[in-house]
């Protein structure tokens, strides 16, 4: 009974789940919907599964009061027990892409603010 195998085939499908090149734009929705909404929410208010995340990301009066690195330093760390840490899981460039996108939950305009997407 050897388990090498397999543990050795998960541990390379980890390794290399991210092919994105320089060339690929850093999408920030795409990254909070996948990692964050599911808490969050897709629009910052939060889940009814977790009542503690619950209108935090929409906040604007609690957003403006963190700085960007404040915000990057709760991705990386995680807020014990309700929130896991993501350090190692995104890149620095990634990060920023993504706290970008976390403050745009919180303006009043969001959604409207955006230029209009040329066809
Ligand atoms: C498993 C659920 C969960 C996931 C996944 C999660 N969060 Fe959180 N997050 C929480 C909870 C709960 C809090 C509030 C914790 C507290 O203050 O005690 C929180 C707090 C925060 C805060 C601080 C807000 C404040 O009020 O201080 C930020 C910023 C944040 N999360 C961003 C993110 C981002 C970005 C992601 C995705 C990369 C993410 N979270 C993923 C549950 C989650």
């Amino acid at each position: 009974m050897k388990s090498v195998l397999p543990l050795t085939l998960l541990a390379g499908a980890l390794a290399c789940g991210d092919p994105t090149g320089p060339q690929t734009p850093i999408d920030g929705k795409k990254i909070y919907d996948q990692y964050c909404a599911r808490c969050h929410g897709f629009d910052g208010g939060g889940v009814p599964e977790v009542p503690a995340a619950n209108g935090r990301l929409n906040n604007a009066i609690l957003m403006q009061q963190k700085s960007d690195q404040q915000i990057m330093g709760v991705i990386r760390a995680g807020k014990p027990p309700a929130m896991p840490g993501f350090a190692g899981e995104f890149t620095e460039a990634k990060l920023m892409v993504l706290t970008k996108y976390v403050r745009e939950l919180s303006l009043p305009t969001a959604g409207d603010a955006k230029p209009a997407a040329s066809e």
